[in-house]
């Protein structure tokens, strides 16, 4: 069952009375209406982004994004663990994804189980992602085959940047074009219940999303893809450094937060800040602080 909301006269997606499940993912392939996906790793983004997505994924992006590393390969199970947690709590109806670090699946089903089944028991998370191809399908089946959903990630992999030899666009030759469309079939053969496709060409996602039955979630593949999914800090324009072709800006946050900042500190060094309505005089004594809602002045 589905209340349809309405918030500041734009459509929210429909809010289901529980989380949403991989088996109601797996059953939008070919849906008209296209699966909404963001990344989230912390409390207050997963609250704001609950509502319009069907999918966050708590993607080991935060290399990046939180911690300033240049690459993934140096995020640590614990670390996803407590970024799904915070997501976890602070969401109640998008199905959470949770990215298998770096080193955690490939080097034999029983550990990534070992690895995987620890983040969906201290989480909750609804699945976990893996990137990978034909080499991870058995893995994947196992992961399956004792109750771990996972979704898959082919074309540009992260985790294996050195080896693809950088951040490029994927499957430029027939031969590479047609590994990856191999890869994502061995991924859904497997049993995985959706399927990233990154940074491909649109004719090889096109194919993809025509040959598997699970739906494909594109970043930089193809309008045709089942959903699509874009890193949340960098759609919002909060980290300005990373700028590829197929990157939408919907906001500049980071002009928006600089403004403010720059606004407090001369509110600050001028001793406009705090006035009088932000301390409390000896009448206040023992009354509970009162929690005020201050609206948000403009920059001017
Ligand atoms: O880690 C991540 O944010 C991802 C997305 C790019 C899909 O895997």
């Amino acid at each position: 069952m589905a209340i349809l909301s309405y918030v500041c006269g734009m459509s929210v997606a429909p809010t289901p009375l529980h989380r949403i499940t991989v088996s109601q993912i797996r059953a939008r392939k070919n849906a008209r209406s296209k699966l909404v996906c963001l990344t989230a790793q912390s409390a207050p983004m997963a609250r704001l982004l609950d509502p319009y997505c069907d999918i966050l994924l708590v993607g080991d992006s935060v290399a990046m994004t939180l911690y300033g590393m240049e690459t993934t390969h140096t995020v640590r199970l614990s670390m996803m663990i407590e970024h799904a947690k915070a997501v976890m709590r602070a969401s109640k109806r998008a199905c959470v994804v949770v990215d298998m670090p770096f080193a955690t699946c490939h080097e034999s089903p029983a550990l990534a189980f070992r690895h995987a089944s620890r983040v969906i028991a201290e989480t909750g998370a609804n699945a976990v992602k893996i990137e990978g191809g034909q080499e991870i399908a058995p893995t994947i089946a196992f992961l399956v085959k004792h109750h771990i959903p996972v979704m898959g990630h082919v074309g540009l992999m992260p985790q294996a940047l050195s080896a693809l030899g950088g951040y490029h666009t994927q499957g430029a030759d027939p031969r590479s074009a047609q590994k990856i469309v191999q890869d994502a079939q061995a991924i859904a053969q497997a049993g995985a219940f959706a399927c990233v496709i990154e940074a491909t060409y649109q004719h090889v996602a096109d194919q993809i999303t025509q040959t598997i039955a699970i739906p494909t979630i594109g970043i930089g593949a193809s309008p045709q893809c089942d959903g699509q999914i874009l890193v949340t800090d960098d759609m919002l324009g909060l980290c300005q450094q990373f700028s590829p072709k197929f990157l939408k800006r919907y906001a500049n946050l980071a002009e928006t937060i600089e403004a403010a900042v720059q606004n407090y500190a001369d509110d600050v060094r001028q001793g406009r800040f705090p006035a009088a309505e932000h301390c409390s005089t000896h009448k206040d004594h023992r009354a509970p602080l009162p929690i005020k809602k201050h609206p948000i002045k403009n920059n001017d």
